[in-house]
């Protein structure tokens, strides 16, 4: 598939203060891709350099082949040629505009014909639902519907990359929810290419053809597919960061692979590599990462599975949610309530279980620094 964005090597510093350093990552043409990361990662950063507000220290950045930021050959393309709409999280429409005025404006600037102007705008205000509107004014509408008018103004003049900043963070979850496939499908019929940037993990599960997964301070842990990235984390930092997650340290020792601080036994390991000189015969080396909804809990000698203890009991409704200890280590688990009524599985604080797992993720202990303590 032909590539829209490349960003390459790029840096951007503010003062001391280092956001981006060696920045590398690829979009394609006609694909939804979200850039997914904490608060203050550097997301909006990155697409402002993509869109030409700011220039990188070093590195470059072209679209559709064309090198629009290369600090080192002198090239910075200003943003209204770069060919793209955009709507950022606190982009508000103009209060003055109607809705109509609010779309036509960037065809205005474009110098569109009247009547041409007119049709486009129609059109784009009828795409994102709402039509009949047209005479209003933002005040006159919903903080969604205003949204909507963000959204149909940065699509007016078709560009061929829409950037996204976070543009659902003010809805409320219902809207929010609604709003993302109505961007998902806006970007199939117009058949744009979209980047996506925001923190919410389900978000970009739902809204990406593929995603880029950035930590704390700017890197790219993982790109891939939502599939790739839930099932196939590349590391804990990913795996903690799509959702909920547990960690049990294991140690090694001879054949045995064992929980936590005692002698309950897991199977091996998939397939990790145990090059000699880097495994200790003994002491912690591996983690094993797990989401509550992979660990199943049973009554004590019911199956298989390590023996623990049930040291929190909380009823969230439609879930009952255990934490359970093993062996010095905790984990949580999930279960649905009437899953736990029907199976004898209601347990109370200082409860006997035991659990065993569903799917289990493994990694290198020392990859575990700075995402959670064991
Ligand atoms: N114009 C600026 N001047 C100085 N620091 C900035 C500027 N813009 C962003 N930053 C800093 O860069 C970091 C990344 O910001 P940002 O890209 O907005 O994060 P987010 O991932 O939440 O969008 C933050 O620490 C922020 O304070
Ligand atoms: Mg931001």
């Amino acid at each position: 598939m032909e590539e829209l964005i490349q960003v390459e090597a790029v840096a951007k510093s503010y003062g001391k203060h280092q956001v981006h350093r060696d920045l590398s990552l690829s979009i394609r043409q006609g694909e939804c891709f979200t850039l997914l990361g904490p608060s203050g990662c550097g997301k909006t950063v990155l697409l402002r350099l993509i869109a030409g507000f700011e220039a990188p220290d070093a590195g470059r950045i072209s679209i559709g082949g064309r090198v629009v930021s290369d600090p080192a050959g002198g090239v910075d393309v200003s943003p209204d040629r770069r060919g793209l709409g955009m709507v950022f999280q606190d982009y508000a429409v103009w209060p003055h505009m109607t809705v109509f005025d609010n779309v036509a404006y960037p065809l205005k600037i474009a110098k569109m014909s009247r009547q041409e102007l007119t049709d486009r705008v129609m059109e784009t205000i009828a795409m994102v639902g709402m039509a009949g509107l047209e005479k209003r004014l933002p005040s006159e509408l919903s903080g969604g519907q205003q949204q909507r008018v963000a959204l149909a103004r940065a699509l007016a003049a078709r560009p061929s990359l829409l950037l996204l900043d976070e543009p659902l963070t003010n809805l409320d979850a219902n809207l929010r929810e609604e709003m993302r496939f109505e961007i998902r499908e806006l970007q199939r019929k117009l058949d744009t290419t979209v980047l996506y940037v925001t923190h919410d993990q389900e978000v970009a599960l739902a809204l990406s053809d593929r995603l880029a997964v950035m930590d704390e301070t700017g890197r790219i842990r993982q790109t891939g597919s939502p599939w790739e990235i839930f099932e196939r984390p590349a590391d804990p930092f990913v795996f903690n960061f799509m959702g909920t997650a547990n960690f049990l340290p294991v140690r090694r020792e001879g054949d045995d692979w064992l929980v936590g601080g005692g002698v309950q036994k897991i199977s091996a390991p998939p397939k990790i590599d145990l090059s000699p000189g880097s495994s200790p015969a003994s002491g912690l080396l591996y983690a094993v990462g797990f989401r509550p909804s992979d660990v199943r809990i049973a009554q004590p000698g019911a199956e298989v599975g390590l023996r623990g203890i049930v040291r929190r009991a909380s009823f969230l409704g439609a879930m009952m949610d255990y934490l359970v200890e093993v062996d010095g280590a905790t984990l949580r688990t999930a279960i649905e309530t009437h899953e736990a009524l029907s199976g004898g599985l209601m347990f109370r604080d200082g409860d006997s279980c035991v659990v065993s797992f569903l799917d289990l993720h493994w990694f290198d202990a020392e990859k575990l620094t700075g995402v959670v303590e064991l």
